[in-house]
This record gives structure tokens, C-alpha cells and sequence, in this order.
């Protein structure tokens, strides 16, 4: 992916203000001082200890110690990377990203195009949305449906909190108001365009033959499908009475750029925080189901969108979940539900993503359970899911006798061994094979291994290397190593980044510390790109410095690389900002003696990185029969070798 110039993220810094950000995804600021204070939506807690800083622009929870520019908090809320987070709030504020390398005047024209065009839509979807809850509020035009929602078990303030609403029985509602406001906002001649949008954002449909455009919900209770942002982006709408002529019981908006039923979650918005505190997502099949499981204080369920679940969705999950989190499948009392379940198993397996199942419920589905047997009962059933391996293998292989009937058993096996073998975690495929051999008497090694892997499988160790940079593809060592393994690489690179860290802390709490670090370890050469760019700040803002002294709390305001401010952040006392008050630097357990330590240590690694330099030049003389470069590179090694262990005390090995 091309990078984002850093003028362009710029940019977004300047024009999203963070108080504006952070309550858009649905954080309640209460002002306190000069700051504002949240109960935070990253860890579990009952008094607010999130904090605000409208002048720094930066968020820090002292309760779980989370922190940065508005950038690191969208990346935060929804679980993406730097990039994502930047392209998500400039479409959002409607700005146009350059990428490094320059996009063509065509590319660039058309991506604007493409975010106005996102725009339009939402704004599209939200007069809708407003349309369908006004209509449910009215006294009369919406006291059928309320009925309706309220005989169904949903209460007020639930349908207040899920935006919940009714689309008027007539053709034209919607599409009369909509255009009204479009004249009114913007004269006569958008309204042709308009029409387009409304048709394209899925709330207009058209009648081919005639041309004619109406409204695409009539007669529905609305159940509107919100992004992470609580903004509506599409609808779900529920007949209040099944009959034959009017069409499926739901009718939902199809496709649009906006609205990818493949990678969305219905009540995610609501659910994400609890998903991330507890690990664990419950999912269940349908609209009624997710908001009930809610308002009976169950929030960590979600539904898929009407489609079965996708391998986006599980992805999406895991971003959440983390890999040692769980999703629980509850899907309906029915053969579709049946059938889904056992999909999910096989995708879940494939996406190495721990799934638990459950058994059916006594009702057609949580919808209908929860207002009759309460969520007490409901909780318990939900203790009884079951992690779906160790399900499959009980219906596979416990539940029938195969004593006389060594054919079936065997089949019973293969199919078992078929899903373990989707898995492409070989430990977790290895402690699977253990149990199957183990349940079914069988010698571990006569159970089928995968077929040959490759493509998205071709690792078999099980575990994914990060390969090459790091997660923001800027982290990446700043003196490439080539030739040697990436896990040694990774550790080098974690261990480096962790001294350039604490450098950093050096750096800043006195200037010949600073110094020093410059001289024996230039942030030149330095690893980590943002630890890099940081270390170049903070000795030129001593360079600079009138007064001999330079504050964590100024250089973050002066500082506009979102990177370099978040790390900033980390050094942060934050102890005092809650009343306003600026913070302290902590200089707490800094000495000249850990600062030797790893300066000394960085030495070391150098040289050792150089050493394996040297083996790899060495082996390529040595093969093309460069004698005498060969030579000079082995004294080069012996006397580097001889180096190392005189710095490292007598420890010459790795
Ligand atoms: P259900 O039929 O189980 O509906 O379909 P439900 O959500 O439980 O609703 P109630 O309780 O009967 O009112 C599950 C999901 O499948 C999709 C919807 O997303 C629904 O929530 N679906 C169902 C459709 O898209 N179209 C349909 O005609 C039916
Ligand atoms: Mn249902």
C-alpha cells in the first residue's frame, strides 16, 4: 500500500478535533478543568478516568494507561492500523489524501469524486433514518408499530438507543421530504443528482419500465445499521404481519459502497467495547436477537446482515477477540441454523479463530427467549457452550457406537482429521490430532495429514512472522539486515526498539544525557523509525533551547508528527492533568548506570549484526573464489569477535 503523505496527515491532525472524534464514536465527555473526562471505552470501569486534552489534542486513560493523538484513538476504537485510521478520519472530514510517490491529477480527481460521493450518501441514509424514527415517534402515523415493538418485549428506551423506527405505508414519503430539503439546501437543479443518491444509498428504488422512483421501505418497522461512528448505513425493515403479498419478511438495503454486508456486523457499534473487554462475541442470526441479547444487558452479541458469516466477518471478530478470545455461534432452532453452525466451524478452523457453540435453545431464537425466560436463564444457557472442536469430535465420534462397525468409524474419522487439517496453526493442528487419536484408539500417526500447503497455508510452523516491517510498515529496521532469519530479526528489532524507547526517556530528562546518546549512538542510526524522528526532536529542541530546559508537555504541543506526539505521550506524568494542571515529566529511576548499560548493549548488537554481515559477504567470496576479500573479511570477524567479548564480559555466542 502506497504511504500517506506525512502532509496529508497533517492535515487530518489540523481539521479532526479529537473532543469532536471521541464523542462521535459515542464517548460522553463531561468537561473538568481545562480537560475532559470519560469513563473510558477501552478497559472496564465505573469512575471516568479517560481524559481529554482539547489544547495538546491528545487522549490518555490513567486508569489503563492508554494514550495518543486523535489518530492513535481511531486506530484504537476501531482496531485498525495507522494508515486505515488516517484514511477513515479524512473521509470523514472530507479531505483527499496524497500518497508518498505522488498520485496522478486523474487518481487524485477521482478519489475526491469517490468522498464526495461517500458523503452524499450518508448524508442520504440519514435523512432517511431520521424519516423513519420521526415517523415511529408520531402519535398516530407510528402507534401501530410502536405497539407492535413494545408486544414484542423491546422497551423505550431501547428503541430510542438502537434508532429503531417506521416507514410510512405510502410510495412517496420519504422521497418528498428528501427532495424538499435537497431544493431547499441546494436549489432545483441537484435534484436529478439527488434522486441518484438516494437511489444508490439503497432508501429509492426504481421501476424500470416506467422510470418512476419511490420509496424502497413502505409499511416496515426499521431496524437502521449503524458503522462504528453511529451513522446509519443501511436498513433492515420488518413487515408487521407476515402475509404472502407482502414480499419476505425483511427487506434489507442491498449492496452499496457504504453498506458491505460481507464485512459488517449488525450492533457491532453497540458491542465492541464489552467484545474487547470480555474476548468474547456471541453471534446470533438476527436483528431482533442482537437488540434483545442487549437490553437484558448481554452486549457482546452481534448478528451477520441476513447472509451467512464470512471470512471477513471472523477477521473483523478477531481484531476484537484477540487470538486467545472466543466467538460463540447461536444461531436459530432451525436446519438453516444447523447448517450455518457447521459452516462456521469449518471457516473458524480455516481462520485459526477459537469458536464455541451452542446447543439450540427451547425457543426459535434469543429474540424470542429473552422476554419470555429472562436473562438469568438465558446467561445460563449460554455457560453451556461448548469449544466446537471438542463438539465436533463428541458428535463424530462419542455419541454412536463404532464397536461393530469399524467402516463408519473410520469414515467418522476422516471427516474429523478433513477439518482439523483446514487449521494452519500446526501446534493447534497437532494438539487436535493428539485428541482424535486419543478418543477414537487410533495411532496418532495413522491419521491423514494435510495435503501438501501452499498460498495462505504455506507456513506450517503455525505461527505467522511479521515479516519485514512493523505494524505501521514505517517501523522497520532503519539498517535493513539481509541474509539472516526474520525471528531472529524480530527479536534484534523488539529488543532495539525497546532500548530506543528508554533512550528516549535519557534524552529528555537532561541535556548531557542527550548528548551523549548523540555521540555514541546518533538518532541517525537509530532503528524505530518514530523512536528515530523523536530522538531528532528532542536534541534539537535542546540545541534550542534558551532556558536549558525542555518539557515532554511542550514539546507535545509543538510536535505535529501524530507518531512522534503518542510516543511523547508515554512519558507523560500524567498524575496532575486531570486538574488541569500541566503535566510533570517522570524522571523517576533514570541513572548513568542503566544509560552505560544500554549504550554498551546497543554496541554489542551492532557489532553482532555486523558479524552476520560478515558471514553472508564471507560465504559469497568464498563461492565466487574472491580469495582475498575472503581473508580480509575473516580478520574482520575475528577481531569483531574479539571485540564482542570484551564488551560482553567473556560472552562471545549469542
Ligand atoms: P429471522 O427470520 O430469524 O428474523 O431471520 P428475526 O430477526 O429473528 O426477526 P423476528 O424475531 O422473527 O422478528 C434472521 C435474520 O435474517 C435476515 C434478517 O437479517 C433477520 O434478522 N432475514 C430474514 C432477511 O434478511 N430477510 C428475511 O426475509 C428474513
Ligand atoms: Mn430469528
Amino acid at each position: 500500500m502506497p504511504l500517506i503523505s506525512e502532509n496529508s496527515i497533517q492535515r487530518v491532525q489540523d481539521s479532526c478535533d479529537i473532543v469532536d472524534v471521541v464523542e462521535s464514536y459515542g464517548v460522553k465527555l463531561k468537561r473538568s478543568g481545562s480537560s475532559f473526562l470519560a469513563v473510558c471505552p477501552f478497559h472496564n470501569e465505573k469512575t471516568p478516568s479517560f481524559n481529554v486534552n482539547p489544547q495538546l489534542q491528545i487522549f490518555k486513560c490513567f486508569g489503563c494507561g492508554v494514550g495518543g493523538g486523535v489518530i492513535k484513538f481511531v486506530e484504537l476504537m476501531e482496531r485498525c492500523e495507522f494508515p486505515e485510521a488516517v484514511e477513515k478520519l479524512a473521509s470523514k472530514a472530507g479531505i483527499t489524501l496524497d500518497y508518498e510517490g505522488g498520485n496522478s491529477e486523474f487518481n487524485s480527481e477521482r478519489t475526491r469524486v469517490k468522498k464526495d460521493r461517500k458523503q452524499a450518501l450518508f448524508w442520504a441514509c440519514r435523512q432517511a433514518f431520521e424519516y423513519f424514527r420521526a415517523a415511529l415517534a408520531d402519535a398516530t402515523e407510528g402507534r401501530v408499530a410502536r405497539d407492535y415493538l413494545l408486544s414484542r418485549g423491546f422497551k423505550e428506551e431501547t428503541i430510542s438507543a438502537w434508532g429503531l423506527g417506521w416507514a410510512p405505508d405510502i410510495w412517496d414519503g420519504l422521497l418528498k421530504g428528501y427532495l424538499n430539503k435537497v431544493v431547499q439546501l441546494s436549489g432545483e437543479h441537484k435534484v436529478d443528482q439527488a434522486r441518484e443518491i438516494g437511489l444508490e444509498a439503497g432508501i429509492f428504488r426504481k421501476n424500470e419500465d416506467t422510470g418512476r422512483v419511490y420509496d424502497a421501505f413502505r409499511g416496515r418497522v426499521v431496524f437502521p445499521i449503524f458503522d462504528l461512528q453511529q451513522q446509519p448505513i443501511g436498513f433492515g425493515a420488518r413487515v408487521l404481519v407476515e402475509k404472502p403479498e407482502s414480499g419476505g419478511k425483511y427487506l434489507n438495503t442491498s449492496e452499496t459502497p457504504l453498506f458491505m454486508k460481507r464485512s459488517l456486523l449488525f450492533g457491532l457499534n453497540f458491542a465492541a467495547k464489552e467484545i474487547g473487554l470480555t474476548k468474547t462475541a456471541y453471534v446470533v442470526e438476527g436483528y431482533t436477537d442482537t437488540i434483545m441479547c442487549h437490553q437484558y444487558g448481554i452486549r457482546n452479541v452481534v448478528a451477520t446482515l441476513g447472509t451467512s458469516l464470512t471470512v471477513e466477518h471472523i477477521r473483523l471478530l478477531k481484531r476484537y477477540i484477540h487470538s486467545d478470545g472466543k466467538v460463540v455461534a447461536l444461531f436459530d432452532n432451525d436446519n438453516a441454523g444447523k447448517k450455518a453452525t457447521r459452516r462456521a466451524i469449518e471457516l473458524f478452523m480455516e481462520e485459526d479463530v477459537n469458536l464455541w457453540v451452542l446447543s439450540s435453545l427451547e425457543v426459535k431464537d434469543a429474540g424470542e427467549f429473552l422476554p419470555k425466560f429472562g436473562a438469568e436463564k438465558f446467561r445460563g444457557f449460554l455457560t453451556g457452550a461448548r469449544e466446537s472442536f471438542a463438539f465436533v469430535v463428541e458428535e463424530e465420534l462419542g455419541k454412536t457406537d463404532y464397536s461393530r462397525d469399524a467402516g463408519g468409524k473410520a469414515a467418522a474419522i476422516e471427516r474429523v482429521m478433513e477439518l482439523v487439517n483446514r487449521c494452519p496453526n500446526a501446534i493447534r493442528r497437532n494438539i487436535m490430532r493428539s485428541k482424535v487419536a486419543e478418543v477414537a484408539g487410533i495411532d496418532v500417526e495413522l491419521l491423514p495429514v494435510p495435503a501438501e500447503r501452499k498460498g495462505k497455508y504455506g507456513d506450517t510452523s503455525g505461527y505467522r512472522l511479521a515479516g519485514g516491517g512493523g505494524r505501521r510498515g514505517s517501523g522497520k529496521p532503519r539498517n535493513a539486515e539481509v541474509g539472516s532469519a526474520p525471528l531472529i530479526i524480530n527479536a534484534r528489532k523488539q529488543a532495539r526498539a525497546k532500548a530506543e524507547k528508554r533512550l528516549l526517556q535519557y534524552m529528555l530528562a537532561e541535556k548531557d544525557w542527550c548528548l551523549r546518546i548523540c555521540d555514541e549512538y546518533p538518532p541517525d542510526e537509530w532503528y524505530e523509525e518514530t523512536e528515530h524522528r523523536c530522538a531528532v526532536v528532542i536534541r534539537d529542541a535542546w540545541f534550542a533551547a534558551a532556558d536549558n530546559e525542555v518539557r515532554v508537555e511542550h514539546l507535545i504541543e509543538q510536535v505535529s508528527d501524530e507518531r512522534v506526539k503518542s510516543l511523547l505521550l508515554e512519558f507523560v506524568d500524567f498524575d496532575n492533568i486531570a486538574s488541569g494542571i500541566a503535566s510533570v515529566y517522570n524522571e523517576d529511576n533514570l541513572n548513568a548506570a542503566e544509560l552505560n548499560d544500554l549504550l554498551l548493549h546497543i554496541r554489542v548488537d551492532e557489532m553482532k549484526e555486523r558479524r552476520t554481515e560478515i558471514n553472508a559477504e564471507y560465504a559469497r567470496a568464498e563461492l565466487s573464489g574472491n580469495v582475498e576479500l575472503a581473508d580480509k573479511l575473516l580478520l574482520e570477524k575475528l577481531e569483531l569477535e574479539k571485540q564482542i567479548r570484551g564488551l560482553a564480559g567473556g560472552g562471545a555466542g549469542e
